[in-house]
């Protein structure tokens, strides 16, 4: 069914020049010099743990979990090629997973740090509980996200619009294209929206709220900028973990190539070439048990 190459693991995007500079600069802001033994939550593809192990002077243990086990390969596979980790003598455990159901001793963590995906879990209370659960009293809990209420500056919602208005125009165009060809069009599952999406993002004041009620003192909270070319939109959309979201129900592969191939023609429609996203990035420490 699809007519173009589509990789659709979260690899392409997490290489991104833009991203990984976003994440390494919230790295830069947490105070990992003490941290010893450290868990990297839905670490994916494990860019963020190779960020967050360079950032650590004494990591002795790091701990990576996802639901992915694709991910994870991938991230093995990085950890070898490259020796980052061996050369320090860090230990390197990964652990397919729930965030919210982590097979961790309690009190065992001087750090939990989850990039990227704490807006993909359906109960952030379940999850904060966990967090402060395996965290030692004092630990540090950081997580960044471009998914809470705010993270789109104004003026931009429209490129968003524009981009999803386009790729459903191109399945639709697919449909037709194979019902003309005598062949079965394009069904859509009904009743499989992801619950993670279908509930509104949480605002920095939420946050705050629920981190406080789980035993967390925030820190420091920061809004960052980052600049989203054509290239990023199209990696994006091609992973699965996306499309699958966004056109929920729809084959998903042909939802990532609706998505990577219209990245291009919407910006151009909105006459923009960058788009400026908001990061939100949260560092807290565990203040109490609950
Ligand atoms: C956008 S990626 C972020 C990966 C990595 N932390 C980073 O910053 O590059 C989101 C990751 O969350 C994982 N994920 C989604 N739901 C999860 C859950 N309930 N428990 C663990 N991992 C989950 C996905 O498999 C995916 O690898």
């Amino acid at each position: 069914m699809c007519a173009v190459e589509v990789n659709m693991t979260y690899e392409p995007f997490s290489r991104e020049p833009e991203y990984v500079e976003a994440n390494r600069a919230f790295v830069g802001t947490l105070p990992l010099a003490g941290v010893e033994v450290l868990l990297d939550l839905a670490c994916g593809t494990g860019v963020m743990t190779d960020l967050l192990a360079m950032a650590c002077p004494r990591l002795e243990r790091v701990l990576g979990l996802d639901l992915s086990l694709e991910s994870m390969l991938i991230a093995l596979r990085h950890f070898r090629d490259t020796g980052a980790l061996a050369r320090r003598g860090i230990r390197l455990q990964l652990l397919q997973g729930t965030a919210d159901l982590l097979p961790v001793a309690g009190r065992s963590m001087d750090a939990v740090v989850m990039g990227n995906s704490i807006h993909m879990l359906p109960d952030e209370g379940r999850l904060l509980a966990e967090i402060n659960r395996v965290l030692r009293p004092g630990g540090l809990f950081a997580f960044n996200s471009s998914f809470y209420a705010g993270t789109m500056p104004p003026g931009t919602e429209k490129v968003h619009h524009e981009w999803v208005k386009q790729a459903a125009v191109y399945m639709m165009d697919r449909d037709r294209e194979l019902r003309r060809q005598g062949k079965p069009g394009i069904r859509r599952k009904r009743g499989t929206a992801k619950k993670a999406f279908s509930k509104p993002w949480l605002s920095i004041d939420d946050w705050k709220r629920v981190l406080r009620e789980r035993g967390f003192r925030v820190e420091g909270i920061n809004e960052r900028t980052v600049l989203m070319n054509q290239r990023c939109f199209e990696t994006i959309g091609a992973y699965a973990g996306l499309a699958e979201v966004l056109f929920s129900g729809y084959p998903v592969q042909l939802a990532s190539e609706a998505l990577q191939e219209t990245a291009g023609p919407a910006l151009a429609a909105v006459g923009m070439t960058e788009v400026p996203r908001l990061w939100l990035e949260v560092a807290a420490v565990k203040e109490r048990e609950t």
